[in-house]
């Protein structure tokens, strides 16, 4: 189940740190990232605050694009948008050069906010409604993913409406288990992704001859924090079948779009090598003639982001609890997944102390609001502030105001300096748009 939900032996606070190239520990200004102190960013602008490294996030693509060049292997990189949509990192990837993969008008509004064009963005997704496919083929999108008959048809329909000829790909799933948690798994039979293999070539062929869509080739996706290769080889190998199949029927693809899912090291462990994912992918796809595309999300952000936060108080009812200022509200993944985060004092001190178990915890009535269990941690006494680690993916795009809680500002750390890039949602504006009849 991946290192998702973890249960071996914790790495300590120091294996924490030394895993992590984009953290350091100063004697005097505590932890930072990219040399900038965490402790001046909660002094400005309080916490919680997510905080993102802009120069691990570039490094992060430069890592991924020059594995494939190494391999000799053209792909195109279209960052997927779910895992952190904020403009200012849409902005980033898009000024490295990545497309976009959307799953929602919402995400392709913002995609295109940033900057990236509509044809460089991909529209996945299981259920589009005619309204988000009017916006995306009025708007010139370069490419659907479609995942049904249905929606093929859908597809057809609109676009000739509109007059317009859409690119799509198919979806194939290839029934691979990924090896991942069971809620983010999305390559099996029984899942609700995708089209079965058995069904792609009909498909492909009646979709060829509908007048809306030109049917440029196979999509796949198959789960996300997958931390071998094998799942890949497999499902890739099941993908490059499935274009010569469809060649030899005289169908033309040209496109071979192999999704996202690349883990990271939420402990100490380094995640999936970016350069054995590439050679896997040259191997898999070797002669294939198509034009590769593919869609990480986790990989890029998830461990260029963290989610500092501050005790509120420390309690004793039998077991030790730190309480934060962070809750589930606005981390979810702990919660929902049982999801592992690395946790780091963010004073300097601190890494030195006795360190004994603590349930971490945030302050919602619900003891789903956990973010670990039994860690070993200092003492930590009100006011200390703490980093939750590898926060960049799935963290602030999930977060919600449950509790009403307002939503936790952010901050982009680039170039030595840091600047606030949402600001701390005001109370007031929780109850924005809310209207009471009669009053
Ligand atoms: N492409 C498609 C079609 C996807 O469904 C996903 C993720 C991606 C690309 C990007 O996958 P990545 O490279 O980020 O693994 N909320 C969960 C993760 C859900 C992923 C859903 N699909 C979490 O917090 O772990």
């Amino acid at each position: 189940m991946a290192d998702m939900n973890f249960t071996g032996p914790e790495p300590d606070l120091n294996e924490l740190l030394a895993a992590r190239p984009q953290l350091g520990l100063h004697a005097q200004d505590g932890l930072c990232l990219e040399n900038v102190p965490l402790n001046a960013i909660a002094d400005q602008y309080g916490t919680p605050v997510w905080v993102y490294g802009a120069q691990t996030m570039r490094a992060r693509f430069a890592a991924l694009r020059d594995a494939f060049a190494a391999e000799t292997v053209p792909m195109h990189i279209h960052y997927a948008v779910k895992a952190n949509d904020h403009l200012a990192i849409l902005n980033l990837f898009h000024e490295q050069g990545a497309g976009a993969d959307v799953v929602s008008i919402g995400e392709f509004l913002r995609a295109t906010k940033a900057g990236i064009a509509a044809r460089d963005i991909v529209y996945s997704g299981v259920g589009k409604s005619e309204a988000e496919l009017e916006t995306a083929l009025s708007a010139g999108i370069g490419q659907i993913n479609a995942e049904s008959a249905e929606e093929v048809d859908m597809i057809s329909a609109i676009a000739a409406r509109l007059g317009v000829v859409a690119n799509i790909a198919l979806r194939m799933n290839p029934d691979v288990d990924a090896g991942t948690h069971a809620k983010i798994t999305t390559g099996l039979a029984e899942n609700k992704f995708g089209i079965a293999a058995a069904d792609i070539p009909a498909l492909y062929a009646r979709a060829s001859g509908l007048p809306g869509v030109r049917v440029a080739g196979i999509a796949m996706h198959i789960g996300s924090q997958i931390l071998s290769t094998e799942p890949y080889r497999h499902a890739y190998g099941k993908g490059a079948e499935m274009v010569r199949a469809l060649r030899e029927a005289g169908q033309s693809v040209e496109v071979l779009d192999l999704g996202g899912g690349l883990g990271i090291g939420y402990q100490d462990g380094p995640g999936l090598s970016p350069a054995a994912f590439a050679a896997m992918v040259r191997q898999a796809t070797n002669g294939l003639g198509v034009k590769l595309m593919m869609e990480p999300g986790r990989y890029l952000v998830g461990p260029a982001g963290l989610l500092l936060a501050s005790v509120i108080l420390r309690k004793q009812t039998g077991k030790r609890f730190l309480v934060l200022d962070a809750a589930m509200n606005d981390l979810m993944r702990p919660a929902m997944y049982e999801a592992w985060h690395g946790i780091l004092p963010v004073d300097a001190a601190a890494f030195q102390g006795m360190a004994t178990p603590a349930d971490v915890v945030g302050p919602i009535c619900e003891s789903a609001d956990q973010f670990a269990k039994d860690r070993i941690l200092p003492d930590l006494r009100p006011g200390a502030r703490v980093a939750l680690l590898d926060a960049g993916a799935y963290g602030a795009v999930m977060s919600s105001a449950y509790n009403a809680r307002p939503r936790a500002a952010a901050v982009l750390v680039d170039h030595g300096g840091f600047e606030l890039i949402t600001r701390r949602q005001e109370p007031e504006a929780l109850w924005d748009g809310e209207i009471v009849p009669g009053a």
